[in-house]
């Protein structure tokens, strides 16, 4: 099994915190999604035949397709690719795209997971974060895709934000909670370079929480999600039974997957292949037949490591005999005592065979994922 990841470089406005790859000039936007279809087919084979079981279509804002367009890309898929039924198809969507007839509209062409970006329930937060939609509009997408039977639905929502109060933050979760909705993804905010909110950091524009308040907000969405009966399942992402991201639960299970558009990435258990992040270059490339992207051949430590940092942040956790047999008895004796410390403070537990981490283990994940790497 296998799955495609399609991204859309394009979105309304540029949000003050995200430096992932899009454009705010919709004027390629055809163009580009004839290009996408022209990679699907010349990539026919990456996935040497294995049958599809997701489709994401990620962002950028990929809402923001006509049906003409996703409808186009949908078809090229099924006919390079075999997808199996009940394969689960994602579509990102922004709020103010998702009108009753635009929900309607996904549905039809196929798209049974809706992934909404709303981020916070609260106007001001939106307009800090120059947002394209206001909170009512975020919670009025969520009931159109429901009306129109599209009830698998996550929300994305940011904590650590500027001015996020405890009870701000609450009242988000409550908000997602009463919305009824199977999946939440909440994200710690990340300052990241190139950002307009980091040069508002510089500039003594926003002032960030505190690091405690910030541990506050996790605690907080891991007590909140646990009292109404959420699955902590990835150290982002919060599930009911069985609803899990299938599309993303596959990154962290060492699934191939095959990445379409300009600065996706692709992985085939061998390599790990980056499109070009620019819409003019990978346009260009790809009409000669052969896209513009680099390849890295992943050495036993890239792989290792990989293994480490992904497992670690999931319910499922790192299976010692799974590092001895992939990676040799000396690799598992060194993981073992790197790991040791860890179990002595309570932030590791073993959960059966495996090793997880726990409530305070969380905290730290990063930090015990690059202390455990070769
Ligand atoms: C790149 S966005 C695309 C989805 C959609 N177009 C949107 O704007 O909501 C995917 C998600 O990543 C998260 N994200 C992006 N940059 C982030 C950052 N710097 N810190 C925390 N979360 C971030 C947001 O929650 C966002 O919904």
């Amino acid at each position: 099994m296998a799955g495609i990841y399609i991204h859309i470089p394009f979105c309304k406005k540029a949000c003050h915190y995200c430096d992932f790859h899009f454009s705010t000039s919709l004027k390629n936007k055809e163009t580009l999604v004839d290009a996408i279809c022209s990679e699907i087919r010349v990539r026919q084979d990456y996935l040497e035949n294995k049958k599809l079981s997701t489709i994401y279509f990620g962002g950028g804002t990929p809402s923001l397709l006509t049906s003409t367009e996703l409808d186009k890309i949908i078809s090229t898929i099924k006919e390079n690719f075999e997808i199996i039924p009940g394969a689960e198809i994602t579509l990102e969507a922004n709020p103010d795209d998702l009108t009753p007839e635009k929900t309607k509209e996904l549905k039809e062409s196929g798209i049974n997971r809706l992934s909404i970006g709303i981020q916070s329930f609260f106007d001001d937060d939106l307009e800090r974060m120059n947002r394209s939609h206001n909170a009512n509009q975020a919670i009025q997408a969520v009931q159109n895709a429901q009306s129109n039977g599209i009830n698998n639905i996550s929300i994305d929502l940011i904590y650590g934000l500027p001015n996020l109060t405890r009870e701000k933050w609450l009242h988000n979760l409550q908000q997602a909670f009463q919305l009824n909705v199977p999946h939440l993804s909440a994200y710690c905010l990340t300052i990241e370079e190139g950002t307009a909110f980091n040069h508002f950091l510089h500039i003594g524009k926003i002032t960030l929480p505190s690091e405690p308040e910030t541990i506050e907000q996790f605690e907080l969405l891991m007590s909140e999600t646990t009292k109404h009966g959420f699955i902590h399942y990835e150290i982002s992402n919060f599930c009911k039974e069985g609803k899990q991201s299938r599309h993303n639960s596959s990154y962290w299970t060492n699934e191939y997957y095959l990445g379409i558009g300009p600065s996706a990435h692709s992985y085939n258990g061998i390599s790990r292949q980056f499109n070009v992040a620019n819409n003019a270059k990978y346009i260009k490339r790809i009409n000669t037949g052969a896209p513009d992207m680099e390849i890295e051949m992943l050495t036993p430590a890239n792989k290792f490591n990989e293994y480490i940092m992904t497992r670690l942040r999931t319910i499922w956790g790192i299976n010692p005999a799974f590092i001895s047999e992939q990676f040799g008895k000396a690799t598992l004796t060194t993981f073992l005592s790197g790991a040791e410390p860890y179990l002595a403070s309570g932030s590791l537990q073993w959960q059966q065979d495996n090793l997880i981490l726990t409530q305070k283990g969380k905290l730290l994940a990063d930090k015990i994922a690059s202390d455990l790497f070769v």
